[in-house]
């Protein structure tokens, strides 16, 4: 029955029970033997190892006693967020006290995001669009795309006019009216998630056509470097202290049309974060995680790689290492990819990976060996893993190896992986205490902000009603702990976070 696992908590466990049985010198009675189930079940959950102090034990009662509240009604009621689609249950969580309390919580640093996924799609509409020389053009694929240059940006087969954006609102009937198509355009969010989109196909079609609309408004170098500036803004108003993003860098553009090189983009990542900090001196900063697209040929992956490398040669404090992304069931698959990925163990480089592995439903398939492969080829994390439960030895050696996953419900939900939260994989990762991190991938497409709405689809959906302030506090210490920072950098951010974490606590438990 006792695993010799290599973890605390089955040691610990054995200890107890060895205990037990020899102090009541003869077998354990029934309902001794329910209680130490039970025990174990708590040790092993994720943060069941943590023990709280006074403070956080008061704390915690009283977050209980609102989770129970709002999950008691919700079985009556059967409205119960997590289990709802995220844009028909969004509404709800803005009003569960939980999610307040939630998003009060320093929740130590966001892992797995997006370059052009993380800021609210209302600051672009309403600020970036407005912004002079700002061009639109309907495409003849029915694609919207902007553009800023001055005079007027180059036409194409695609584009063959570019309209003023100025001019176009002056000749719309109602500006409001405008204004909310095209924030609909930026996201995928719609009241009837599941007739617009009937499969994944779907989804990942508008979600590629998002990207490829928004792309000319985050690419205009002004715009990017604000654009860089209001995530972070995002994310520290919602308690994230620290973000490592998937940025794909591709050309930024000035009016003129003059597109500058990948190093500009990665320096202008690095000034923006650095005028960041100067003025939220708490905020511990941004890395990157340049990205290339899977579908690419190996050949060119290879490049991609070489670049990366001179990338961290160059700016070793602000690249943190590669990874590829893209929808994994119709891309290639990392073993597709090997010859390129193994370049820089070849030459004796260090290249940490932080790859994409397991979003996908299907088991068996060349796309399900992703998640094999991205261990094989050393991974710092696994992003999503959200096959890992089909496969018990790379879930045993990701454990040992002490690889944590990146989970991102609401991303999995829309992308339609799974549609009740509670029904998520991590459910049981969380029940073994699997090394995990929770991230929000591409929140501004999904209609969310920040962090605390993942958080909130974790601690109520997926966790379930076992989860308590240990879960949360692991969590945050895992999203710092797990994190690419050094060593020493993560004893001050573990510093930063643990006083706002000890003021979050002395506000519940009094308030
Ligand atoms: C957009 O926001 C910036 C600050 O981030 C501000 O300076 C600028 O005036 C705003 N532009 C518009 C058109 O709202
Ligand atoms: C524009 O449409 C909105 C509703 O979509 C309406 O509330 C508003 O009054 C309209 N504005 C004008 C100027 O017609
Ligand atoms: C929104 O997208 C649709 C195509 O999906 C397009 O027909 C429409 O013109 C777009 N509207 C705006 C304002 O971008
Ligand atoms: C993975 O790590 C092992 C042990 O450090 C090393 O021998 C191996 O070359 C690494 N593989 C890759 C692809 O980096
Ligand atoms: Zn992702």
């Amino acid at each position: 029955m006792l695993g010799n696992g290599p973890s605390g908590w089955s040691a610990l466990c054995f200890l107890l029970l060895a205990a037990a049985v020899s102090f009541f010198g003869s077998a354990l009675s029934m309902d001794e033997t329910r209680e130490h189930l039970l025990t174990k079940e708590k040790m092993m959950q994720l943060g069941g190892q943590l023990v709280l102090n006074i403070k956080e034990e008061r704390a915690n009662e009283k977050l209980m006693t609102l989770k129970v509240t709002e999950m008691k009604e919700a079985m009556k009621t059967l409205l119960f967020p997590p289990s709802m689609h995220f844009f028909r249950a969004k509404h709800l969580i803005d009003r569960s006290q939980v999610f307040n309390i939630l998003r009060m919580m320093p929740k130590g640093a966001a892992l797995h995001l997006h370059d052009i996924g993380i800021v609210t799609m209302d600051w672009l509409v309403r600020n970036v669009t407005y912004r002079p020389h700002c061009h639109i053009c309907f495409t003849t694929k029915g694609i919207v795309q902007f553009r800023f240059a001055h005079p007027t940006p180059r036409t194409s087969e695609e584009c063959p006019k570019w309209i003023l954006l100025e001019d176009y609102r002056r000749r719309v009937q109602n500006v409001t009216d405008f204004d909310d198509s095209l924030l609909r355009n930026f996201t995928l969010v719609t009241q009837h998630p599941e007739v617009i989109y009937t499969d994944q196909n779907a989804v990942w079609s508008k979600f590629k056509t998002i990207f490829s609309t928004i792309s000319g408004l985050i690419h205009y170098a002004p715009v990017f470097r604000d654009y860089v500036f209001q995530s972070m803004q995002e994310f520290y108003e919602d308690n994230v202290l620290y973000m490592e993003i998937r940025a794909r860098l591709l050309p930024v553009y000035e009016l003129s049309g003059e597109q500058h090189d990948i190093q500009w983009s990665v320096k202008g990542y690095q000034e923006v974060a650095e005028k960041f900090v100067e003025t939220h001196p708490e905020f511990i900063g941004i890395k990157i995680i340049y990205s290339d697209h899977r579908s690419k040929d190996v050949t060119v992956i290879a490049g991609s790689i070489r670049t990366a490398m001179g990338l961290r040669t160059k700016f070793p404090t602000v690249v943190a290492g590669f990874d590829l992304v893209g929808r994994e069931d119709t891309g290639h698959s990392l073993h597709y990819h090997n010859r390129a990925l193994m370049i820089p163990a070849k030459d004796g480089v260090k290249l940490p990976y932080f790859f994409h592995a397991g979003e996908t439903d299907w088991q068996g398939t060349s796309i399900d060996k992703n998640i094999l492969d991205a261990l094989m080829l050393n991974t710092t994390r696994i992003g999503h893993g959200f096959a890992l439960n089909k496969h018990p030895a790379l879930r045993a050696y990701s454990r040992k190896k002490d690889v944590p996953v990146e989970v991102c419900p609401i991303s999995n939900q829309v992308l339609k992986l799974v549609s009740d939260l509670r029904n998520h994989p991590a459910a049981t990762l969380m029940a073994t205490g699997h090394p995990m991190v929770i991230s929000s991938d591409d929140p501004a497409i999904f209609g969310a902000k920040g962090l605390s709405y993942d958080f909130y689809e974790v601690f109520m959906g997926i966790g379930g009603m076992k989860a308590d302030l240990r879960t949360l506090k692991q969590l945050a210490i895992n999203s710092i702990k797990y994190s690419s920072l050094l060593e020493t950098e993560k004893n001050t951010f573990m510093a930063v976070w643990k006083k706002r974490w000890d003021k979050f606590i002395a506000h519940v438990a009094t308030d």
